[in-house]
């Protein structure tokens, strides 16, 4: 039985020492430890050891036992360190390699031509403000002298979501809202997006326009003309021409259309200009005396004036897009030669 002792503890030292994975070690494990292990059958075979030897046989076993638990969980640390080890190994970060660098971003040409012209409105003493996009038939047109079966009405192919709300088909409800709720003297501007059922190179369902206005005593047309000009010229710099020609619309008496020095040809005349040299700036003109009754001012005490650019157009032409449906596609080719 001591001899027996011996080659168990001999052979399980033996087996842990060579083992290299934990699978193993388990297996050893039970085969020596577990409840039909060698060592376990001859602990349960004690009873047939005789009485005087019971003892000392009892304690080797025992401490075959120790030592083999020992070894085994020596060789777990063993194990599982290595493991540890070559797990970390795989895992490294060489802090020392270049990076892949980091992709900028950049702002939409359309987003860049809004804040710059904002930023030159608020510089101008302008409050800017938004209206919905969604608006009713009333601010859309009636609000703005434009009522049912106007011929005017022809002018803007509208979108309508009912029989008396539609899409904006411009800013301009935007004049209304303010003079219906701000005291004057007041300027407002209000950029956004319009929408009209028009749809080739040049037109686009979706297009971006300003409605700028100003409510004060005593303003008029050389008022009007003077804050233009200052406008281009902070736009397009000090050697911006100008002209105006007559035009209508509903809201304003008189109407104009001014033009500005075309920025595609700067003035020498090009084919988007058809030669002349100037481009479309905006329409706009003194505020409609009709238009301040209706919306509750008094137009004995105050005058205004408004205009309304459209500003896709202008984005076309400094960055030499063609179509206009480029700056609605959100192409991820065509916004990064826009940066
Ligand atoms: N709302 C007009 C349009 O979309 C542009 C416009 C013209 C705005 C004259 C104005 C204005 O404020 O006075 O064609």
């Amino acid at each position: 039985m001591k001899e027996k002792l011996k080659e168990i503890l001999k052979n399980g030292l033996q087996k842990v020492e060579e083992l290299v994975d934990l699978k193993a070690l388990d297996e050893v494990r039970v085969k020596f430890l577990g409840k039909t292990g060698e060592l376990t059958q001859i602990l349960r075979g004690m009873k047939d050891v005789p009485a005087e030897e019971r003892k000392e046989v009892g304690s080797i076993a025992n401490n075959v036992r120790v030592k083999l638990e020992e070894a085994i969980t020596n060789k777990l640390c063993e194990l599982e360190n290595a493991k540890l080890l070559a797990d970390m190994e795989k895992e490294k970060v060489d802090i020392t390699e270049p990076s892949k660098g980091t992709k900028k971003g950049a702002l939409h040409p359309l987003t860049r031509f809004n804040n710059k012209f904002m930023q030159l409105c608020v510089e101008m003493g302008f409050t800017v403000i938004q209206t919905p996009e969604i608006e009713t038939d009333y601010y859309n047109f009636e609000a703005l002298n434009v009522p049912k079966n106007h011929p005017a009405r022809d002018m803007q192919d509208s979108l309508y979501i009912t029989d008396t709300i539609l899409m904006r088909t411009h800013t301009s409800p935007a004049q209304v809202r303010a003079m219906e709720t701000m005291k004057p003297p007041f300027k407002i501007v209000c950029p956004g997006r319009v929408y009209r059922n028009d749809n080739d190179s040049s037109h686009s369902p979706i297009f971006n326009q300003f409605e700028a206005l100003v409510i004060d005593e005593n303003i008029g047309l050389k008022d009007f003309m003077t804050m233009v000009k200052e406008m281009a010229v902070r736009l397009y710099g000090e050697d911006v021409k100008m002209r105006v020609r007559p035009s209508y619309f509903p809201f304003t008496e008189p109407s104009i259309e001014i033009d500005a020095t075309c920025q595609m040809c700067k003035g020498k005349g090009c084919s988007l200009c058809k030669g002349t040299g100037f481009s479309e700036f905006f329409g706009g003109g003194i505020v409609n005396p009709v238009i301040l009754e209706m919306s509750g001012i008094d137009s004995n005490k105050y005058s205004g004036f408004a205009f309304g650019p459209g500003i896709d157009r202008s984005v076309m032409v400094t960055n030499k897009i063609p179509n206009i449906k480029y700056l609605f596609r959100n192409d991820l080719r065509f916004l990064k030669q826009m940066k």
